[in-house]
C-alpha cells in the first residue's frame, strides 16, 4: 500500500508484539527518514531508534522500538517535526507496522550529540497480533465544515490525521487565490501549558497528510500579515 492510501487506513497500535524488527527493516526505516521532506529547511533535527529498556512511559502498554525526536528550538519546530514524522507514520504502518505517537514518554538519561536539540516527543513501533488497518468509517474525526470555511474535499486527508488525544486543533480558511491558511485553536493557560506544544506537533501532521495527497503541487509558507482568526493562532499557508 502506498502512504496516500494509508491516510484512509491507519490508526493508533496500542498493542505489539515483543520481537523486534530485523536489521533490514530497520535500516529501510532510517533511509525513509533521512529522505523525508521537511517542512522548514533552516531546523536542525534529530532521531534515535530506542528499545524499551531506554524509554519512560507511564503507558500501561510497550512496543518494541520508540523513535525519539529532537529538534533546534527555532519558529514552527514543532510543526517541522509533526510534518517529518507522520510521513513516517505512514510509512511504516503502509508496511504493517504498527505505530503510536506518545506525549507521555521519554528517553531515559539521554544525551543528543548537539545540545542545542532538545527532546519533543516520542513514536512507538513494531509489529502489532492485531491486524493495524481500519475502515474509514471507523475514523472519529470532526466533519469537514467544523475544520475550514468551506466543506472542501482537498481536506479530506487533514481531517483523518491523528493529533494528540484526537483533538484535531486545525482550521482552514480559503483565499480567494486558492490558497490555503492553516490555524490552531488558542487553549486557556493551563491546557496550554500541558497539551500547547502537542497541538503545534498536531497541525504538522495534518500538512503531512496534505502534502502525501499533493507531493508535486505542495507548498507551505508563512505570511508577514496573516488574518487574524478570532479564538486561533495562524500556522502557515499552503498551495495544494
Ligand atoms: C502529538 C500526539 C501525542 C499523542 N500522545 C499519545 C499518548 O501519550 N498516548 C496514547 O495512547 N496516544 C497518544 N496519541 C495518539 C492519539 O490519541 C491518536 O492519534 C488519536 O486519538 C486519533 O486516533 P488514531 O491515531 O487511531 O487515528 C498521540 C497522538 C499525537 C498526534
Amino acid at each position: 500500500m502506498n502512504l496516500e492510501d494509508t491516510i484512509y487506513k491507519r490508526q493508533s497500535i496500542r498493542l505489539y508484539d515483543d520481537t523486534p524488527l530485523d536489521n533490514q527493516t530497520l535500516n529501510e526505516i532510517r533511509n525513509f527518514i533521512e529522505n523525508a521532506k521537511v517542512l522548514n529547511p533552516n531546523i536542525k533535527w534529530s532521531y534515535d531508534i530506542l528499545s524499551t529498556k531506554n524509554i519512560r512511559t507511564i503507558m500501561r502498554w510497550k512496543a518494541p522500538h520508540y523513535l525519539v525526536l529532537f529538534s533546534e528550538e527555532k519558529e514552527n519546530y514543532y510543526q517541522n517535526i509533526g510534518f517529518i514524522f507522520q510521513q513516517v507514520d505512514l510509512f511504516l504502518q503502509s508496511k504493517e507496522i504498527g505505530t503510536c505517537w506518545i506525549g507521555m514518554a521519554s528517553p531515559k538519561k539521554y544525551k543528543n550529540e548537539d545540545k542545542n536539540q532538545k527532546f519533543i516527543i516520542t513514536i512507538a513501533f513494531g509489529k502489532s497480533p492485531n491486524n493495524i488497518k481500519r475502515e474509514i468509517n471507523q475514523f472519529k474525526r470532526k466533519d469537514l465544515d467544523e475544520i475550514s470555511d468551506k466543506s472542501d474535499e482537498k481536506l479530506v486527508p487533514a481531517k483523518l490525521a491523528p493529533s494528540a488525544s484526537n483533538s484535531q486543533p486545525w482550521y482552514f480558511t480559503h483565499n480567494d487565490d486558492g490558497s490555503y491558511d492553516l490555524y490552531r485553536v488558542k487553549l486557556g493557560i493551563i491546557r496550554n501549558k500541558f497539551v500547547g506544544k502537542w497541538n503545534k506537533i498536531d497541525t504538522g501532521i495534518a500538512l503531512a497528510h496534505l502534502y502525501v495527497s499533493n507531493r508535486d503541487s505542495f507548498k507551505f509558507y508563512k505570511k508577514d500579515s496573516p488574518k487574524e482568526l478570532k479564538g486561533y493562532y495562524y500556522d502557515g499557508s499552503f498551495i495544494i
